[in-house]
């Protein structure tokens, strides 16, 4: 008879080289910390911050042979090895022929909003992120949110809570007509859904649906291995295939691609727009010198070009990213286990605290994400950030907060960086912070950017 293995059935697939110290603070240090920072974790000084859980974004630990990669930096101003290195790998890697390489995501996003959208147009796409919607209204676009219903209720326990409702698309293609939807923006995971996956059967429905209509797809392709973890280990057809062929399969449905190297790719800085179409492909390399940097280095040097070829190779090896993916729901469950209110399924790069059940008596115009992050912070110093109220922003209109259904902590893993032990903390911070709740009040916002408010944002205790 076949005995059940007592070994747990994954561990870091790696080993630590070289290590960065933490500091732990006192109470009143990290009260006296978010009195400065007006009450927004964003405005923290790292180092008052224990476990900084705030984003994946640029926080990766690099791998041995990444920085042996950054000896080798090819410091041309035009035509460096590093970049034809780069654009080798995504040729291969996700099959997309041409590539600009710009400083990070927004860069990438900036500039294919500018060559794809016209005023008046409107940018369908699953849930918004904070930065692509932005780009595609300072192009002149209206963003519609075409993610399925069950996105936006954190309890529902749908394994693709990423997908596109096809009707939704539909009716947008009646109202205003195929010629003024510019393309499909396609998120992979949906980072404010709570890091969740879109599936392939879906995927490639909504590619028959648009190639009807003549409509392109383009992928934020951020966190495109996460998503391709989620459908190999959950959709029908799946569970055989490599992470890089699923990843590709995404892609191939797709007339082209932005991304953030900062996450998937394993890099502290980079980015790039990865496209099919050589007029689109033109005006981009045009449009890059002119905010960027040349088109064979877009804001990078050539030692982060190289650091990115080689990260996007790891990116896609299994060991890295279920070990990277397992991570985030262990701590999730672990978490959950205490009857906390999470997101889920737990998603692929965070747990979603729902910061509505977790806070009922507070106001959504009062920012209980917003105070739970800073209490959270108070409690053990670790760092997470709001993603409800505050990143969603004003309607334009109206000039109401858009007091979004999800109202939420978002508790984001870099990759590689933390251990178990790390995340044991985490949950405790969180389930003491959870046991005080009842005496946890709201905010007053006094200082309120235009643009991306959450980032700038200060805030009053109400006590
Ligand atoms: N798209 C997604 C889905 C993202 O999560 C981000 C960044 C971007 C685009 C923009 O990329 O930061 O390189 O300019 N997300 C970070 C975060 C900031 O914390 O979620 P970027």
């Amino acid at each position: 008879m076949a005995r059940e293995s007592r070994r747990r059935s994954w561990a870091e697939p790696f080993k630590i080289k070289v290590v960065e110290p933490v500091r732990m603070t006192t109470r009143e240090d990290r009260r006296r910390a978010l009195d400065e920072a007006g009450w927004n974790t964003f405005l923290l000084r790292s180092r008052e911050v224990y476990i900084d859980l705030l984003t994946d974004s640029g926080t990766s630990a690099m791998s041995d042979r990444q920085w042996a990669g950054m000896m080798i930096g090819d410091e041309a101003y035009a035509g460096s090895e590093n970049f034809y290195h780069l654009e080798q790998t995504i040729q291969e890697v996700y099959g997309y022929p041409l590539v600009v390489p710009t400083h990070q995501g927004r860069g990438a996003e900036h500039i294919i909003s500018k060559v794809l959208i016209q005023p008046g147009d409107v940018v369908p796409g699953n849930m918004y992120f904070t930065t692509t919607r932005l780009h595609q209204e300072l192009a002149g676009g209206t963003f519609a949110d075409v993610i399925i219903d069950e996105a936006h209720d954190p309890s529902s326990e749908h394994p693709f809570k990423g997908d596109v409702d096809l009707n939704k698309v539909e009716q947008l293609i009646a109202k205003h007509g195929a010629d003024r939807i510019p393309y499909l923006s396609l998120g992979v995971t949906v980072n404010m859904a709570g890091g969740q996956p879109v599936s392939l059967a879906n995927i490639k429905e909504l590619h028959g649906l648009c190639s009807e209509h003549g409509i392109p797809i383009y992928l934020d392709k951020t966190r495109v291995a996460e998503n391709a973890y989620f459908i190999r280990d959950r959709e029908e057809g799946y569970a055989d295939k490599s992470i890089a062929d699923i990843v590709h399969e995404i892609c191939s449905y797709t007339e082209g691609a932005w991304m953030s190297g900062k996450k998937d790719a394993l890099v502290n800085i980079g980015g790039y727009l990865a496209l099919r179409d050589q007029k689109v492909f033109e005006e981009a390399s045009n449009m890059v010198v002119v905010y960027e940097g040349l088109h064979t280095y877009g804001g990078l040097a050539g030692r982060d070009m190289e650091a990115m070829a080689i990260g996007i190779r790891e990116s896609v090896e299994y060991d890295h990213i279920s070990a990277r993916v397992r991570q985030v729901i262990y701590l999730g469950e672990k978490i959950a286990s205490e009857g906390v209110p999470i997101v889920k399924p737990v998603g692929g790069h965070a747990v979603f605290l729902d910061a509505r059940a977790f806070l009922p008596h507070v106001d959504q115009d009062d920012y209980p994400a917003q105070r739970l992050a800073a209490e959270i912070y108070l409690e053990s110093g670790v760092r997470t950030m709001e993603r409800g109220n505050v990143s969603s922003g004003r309607n334009p209109q109206t000039g109401e907060n858009f007091r979004p259904k999800l109202e939420l902590v978002r508790i984001t893993i870099p990759r590689r960086v933390y251990t178990q032990s790390h995340m044991d903390v985490v949950a405790e911070t969180i389930w003491e912070t959870w046991d005080r709740r009842s005496e946890i009040k709201g905010l007053d916002m006094v200082f309120e950017p235009t643009y991306l408010r959450f980032f700038q944002a200060r805030f009053r205790p109400q006590e």
